[in-house]
């Protein structure tokens, strides 16, 4: 009987990965998410040097295309994360997911805690049934950055590179290699079962501005080492806080503001906006009453820009809103929710009631 030093926990959660076409060779005409996770681990995944005395346990948590993906689907996967991080038995955990919301299921998991092990999300661009197939590697890759001890922290692994879950996009909708860090590149790569890291690990916190009354930064999304568990359950009771775009654009009107703040649906009122500025943080003129009256109703105000690279450098003088450095507006969504709902748990914020449009 093989002796284990070390057991690793994967978590399916769906995606190409895990896809299946009904050609052999069709790498786009396929479900997402028809396999099993525990089908996922490649024949003879143990002869990988670093995974030789590995025990490898799945579990699957969801079997979706991530672009369906929600919020209580997050929920459940946060709680699988938290309960294994807890557990001293589990060194590391991979996450099998879908590329489309890959992003953002990475950047909410590393701002919701800090964990003290690997958890690592990967992925493929082509279904497993696929003639060469990119999943296998990528699982391969992931497997061997979770049981490496020196990668805790959440990443993203995919196509041979580790991506940081604030930089990481997805930048390409066929490629084997989607997946970019944009200006910084990714942290590092896997090289047959190597990590290699290109910038010093350091976990998921990047450089924040400290903020002044002038010149006010992405504050948010700090380390909330035990208050994980707790902020978890304030947002499975409560859901996560309602934030929409408002994008800036040519012939925008200030209906682009109104109507969102008026949105019914789930999710209740909307407590926050993301503004997905022109260039450095600039938006359209016809935008600039219905905003105030937004936040003087009490909803909360963020800056992304549409760049897709940089990001906005405010200056000394500034007093327009909070930016969301160095964040897309993909990930400034999520960090302005955690944010709100963060500020609720401490009891920092009423309730904001739903604007009046002006
Ligand atoms: C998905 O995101 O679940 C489908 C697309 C993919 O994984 O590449």
């Amino acid at each position: 009987m093989q002796a284990f030093n070390k057991k690793l926990l994967v978590l399916g959660m769906g995606g190409t990965i895990a896809g299946r076409s009904q050609a052999q060779g069709d790498n786009v005409g396929y479900r997402a998410g028809e396999l099993p996770v525990e089908s996922l681990l490649p024949r003879g995944v143990n002869d990988v040097e670093c995974l030789a005395n590995v025990q490898i346990e799945t579990r699957q948590i969801a079997q979706m295309d991530s672009k369906d993906m929600d919020h209580a689907t997050w929920f459940v996967l946060a709680r699988a994360v938290l309960a294994a991080c807890a557990d001293e038995a589990v060194a590391g955990i991979v996450i099998t997911h879908g590329t489309d919301t890959l992003e953002e299921t990475a950047f909410f998991l590393s701002q919701l805690f800090t964990p003290s092990k690997p958890v690592v999300l990967t992925c493929a661009m082509r279904p497993a049934t696929a003639l060469s197939p990119d999943g296998p590697q990528n699982m391969v890759d992931a497997l061997c950055v979770a049981a490496n001890p020196s990668a805790d922290g959440v990443w993203v692994v995919a196509a041979g590179a580790v991506h940081r879950p604030t930089q990481v996009a997805k930048v390409h909708p066929y490629r084997t290699d989607a997946f970019s860090s944009g200006e910084t590149g990714p942290v590092g790569v896997v090289e047959e079962g190597r990590l290699r890291w290109l910038h010093p690990a350091g976990g998921n916190s990047f450089a924040r501005t400290p903020s002044t009354a002038a010149s006010r930064q992405f504050e948010g999304s700090s380390n909330l080492g035990p208050d994980a568990n707790a902020l978890l359950a304030r947002l499975e009771s409560q859901g996560l806080p309602r934030v929409e775009w408002v994008v800036s654009h040519a012939g925008v009107t200030p209906a682009a503001v109104t109507t969102c703040l008026m949105a019914g649906g789930e999710g209740g009122a909307v407590r926050g906006l993301v503004l997905v500025c022109t260039g450095n943080g600039t938006f359209h003129q016809c935008l600039t009453k219905p905003l105030r009256d937004a936040e003087a109703c009490g909803v909360w105000l963020r800056r992304s820009t549409r760049c897709t690279q940089g990001s906005i450098v405010v200056g000394a003088t500034s007093v327009d809103w909070p930016v969301a450095m160095p964040l897309d507006p993909v990930k400034a969504r999520i960090a302005l929710s955690l944010d709100i709902a963060r500020h609720d748990l401490a009891g920092l914020t009423p309730q904001a009631t739903a604007p009046v449009p002006g």
